[in-house]
């Protein structure tokens, strides 16, 4: 018996990986060369694509399409209705549609992004890095930035816990949990305690 769960309404193709107690809830469509991670929670209308690979602990939410291109890490969220991208420049007349014309979209360990965000393709959204809602990222987003509006800024830094960060005049500051964090300038925040 399967070590993961998938909804009957679901398609699971032949081949995909799945990793144990990863959850796949209903009309969702995982293809045959797609691999997931374990413990995941792939919400109602997900898509994961050829190629795609999902880290550990990630949950995505209600219709999020992982197309060829994506890389999430371990502990990613994808909010409801976000959007990734793998092609720049589409042409109906002129497809783009090999996976040589796919850009590689990764996002790294625990970042998250926001409901009806847009991930335009070939960055990096680096660790813990925080997409707003409704946001539309164009650029790399540092380690634990928040970014947010149309294109995306930087508007301030989130603990990889989730507290908005606030730091002192030598360049410090400490989440909930103690976890203290360093700013070394305007677009770099280092987490310095190495515990997770
Ligand atoms: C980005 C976010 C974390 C900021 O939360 P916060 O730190 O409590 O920020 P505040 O609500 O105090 O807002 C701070 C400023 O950012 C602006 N802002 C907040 N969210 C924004 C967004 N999504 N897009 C653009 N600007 C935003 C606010 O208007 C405010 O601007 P001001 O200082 O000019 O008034 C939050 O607004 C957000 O977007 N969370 C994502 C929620 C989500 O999508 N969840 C998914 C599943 S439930």
């Amino acid at each position: 018996m399967a070590d993961y769960f998938v909804h009957e309404s679901a398609y699971v193709d032949e081949g995909a990986e799945i990793g144990k107690g990863t959850k796949i809830w209903h009309f969702s469509h995982v293809m045959g060369k797609a691999r997931l991670g374990q413990h995941c929670i792939l919400g109602q209308n997900v898509f994961v694509a050829n190629q795609v690979t999902v880290g550990n602990f990630c949950k995505i939410q209600n219709n999020v399409s992982l197309y060829e291109g994506i890389i999430l890490e371990d502990y990613v969220f994808c909010g409801p209705s976000m959007v990734f991208t793998n092609v720049k420049t589409p042409r109906c007349e002129f497809p783009r549609n090999t996976s040589d014309d796919y850009f590689t979209t990764l996002v790294k360990r625990g970042a998250s992004i926001g409901a009806n965000a847009t991930i335009v393709c070939g960055i990096t959204l680096h660790e813990g890095a925080f997409v707003a809602a409704g946001a539309v990222v164009t650029k790399n987003v540092p380690a634990y930035a928040i970014v947010a509006g149309v294109p995306a800024k930087i508007i301030g830094w989130m603990s990889a816990y989730g507290d908005v960060l606030v730091f002192n005049t030598k360049g410090y500051a400490t989440d909930s949990q103690g976890v203290m964090y360093r700013k070394t300038n305007d677009d770099c925040v280092q987490k310095l305690d190495s515990a997770r």
